[in-house]
């Protein structure tokens, strides 16, 4: 018989099954639309898991980004920030494990799919996310009151690591800078419209006190400056004590990319095998660390390009690059 079932008992891979497919592979396969956004269906596969089965909690604390705009580097500032009373510099927890272990991803969060490792975190949790705002477990977006930290960082130099990153992840099949360069510009990238993403945080900007928006360069330019600033949105600011005591400074050296660089745990080449999912080595996560990289592999033309196409999107916002 044919009835009208809740959309809720569809599984994942049912619904994704039915999207729309771009005609174009990004590295390993096709990419899925769903609500506006581009994904892997690997991918959305979990955001949708995310969605039906996390446990919010009012007081949790949402690091959101788009990948490669700084991610790894935005996890061991707030993490640092906000266990500084818990731990000192010389045995820090930074100096012994990937950020990514420290801070866990709602969507890639480990083994398994059901979240009891998030579940047993002690409040309030920092928990880092890739899903776009619309796509976010309702009761953890800045409407719900819930905290938000979102990083982003120059559209070209963004596309240049992820297309980096994504050719070494995905070995085997790997994608000319030209033809990704094309798909990425045309909003066909993973997360892509790659600046709806943008501009979804930015207008959570709105809602008071909720989000704090940042960008990779700002970070490069005066860490120890977004180390204060972190440190005042996650209500833990710093004592005329710590200041004095150059604490910022400690925070800033100890996450800053030649720290992390120099670590064995960081220079891990084997790719961590979950069973459900893979999770790539950590030291996929670190590459060169700078601004204007993009220089290197793109010509002037197609950077005035993307640069184009950023002020096009972003017309009106108020945010620019
Ligand atoms: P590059 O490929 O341009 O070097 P994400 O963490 O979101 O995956 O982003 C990875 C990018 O951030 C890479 O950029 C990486 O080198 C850079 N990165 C990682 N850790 C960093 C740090 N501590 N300081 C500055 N950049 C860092």
């Amino acid at each position: 018989t044919m009835s009208a079932a809740p959309s809720k008992s569809i599984s994942p891979k049912d619904l994704i099954s039915t999207l729309p497919t771009s005609s174009d592979d990004w590295c390993s396969g096709p990419l899925v639309l769903y609500k506006n956004y581009w994904l892997r269906s690997t991918v959305l596969e979990r955001i949708l898991l995310a969605q039906a089965t996390i446990k919010p909690r009012d007081d949790d604390i949402i690091l959101a980004t788009q990948p490669k705009s700084g991610t790894t580097w935005l996890k061991a500032l707030a993490f640092a920030i906000t266990n500084r009373g818990r731990y000192g510099f010389g045995d820090h927890p930074l100096l012994t494990h990937h950020p990514h272990q420290l801070v866990l991803s709602i969507e890639f969060h480990g083994p398994g799919g059901d979240h009891t490792d998030l579940n047993a975190l002690a409040s309030p949790r920092l928990l880092s996310t890739h899903i776009p705002m619309s796509l976010l477990p309702p009761e953890m977006s800045p409407s719900s009151g819930r905290r938000v930290v979102y990083l982003c960082r120059d559209p070209k130099d963004t596309f240049v690591s992820r297309w980096h990153f994504d050719n070494k992840i995905f070995h085997g099949s790997t994608m000319e800078l030209d033809k990704a360069y094309d798909l990425f510009c045309r909003g066909l990238s993973p997360y892509g419209p790659f600046w709806e993403h943008y501009l979804e945080y930015w207008k959570a900007l709105a809602t008071p006190n909720k989000v704090l928006f940042l960008k990779y360069e700002e970070i490069k330019e005066d860490s120890v400056r977004v180390v204060q600033k972190l440190a005042a949105f996650l209500r833990v600011p710093f004592s005329q004590e710590e200041e004095s005591s150059g604490v910022p400074e400690e925070v800033a050296r100890l996450c800053s990319f030649e720290t992390l660089t120099s670590l064995q745990v960081n220079q891990v080449s084997v790719v961590n095998d979950h069973g459900d999912h893979r999770f790539p080595a950590n030291s996929a996560f670190f590459r060169k660390g700078q601004v204007g990289d993009w220089a290197n592999h793109m010509s002037r033309e197609m950077g005035e390009n993307m640069d184009q196409i950023t002020k096009d999107r972003l017309k009106g916002s108020g945010l620019a690059f």
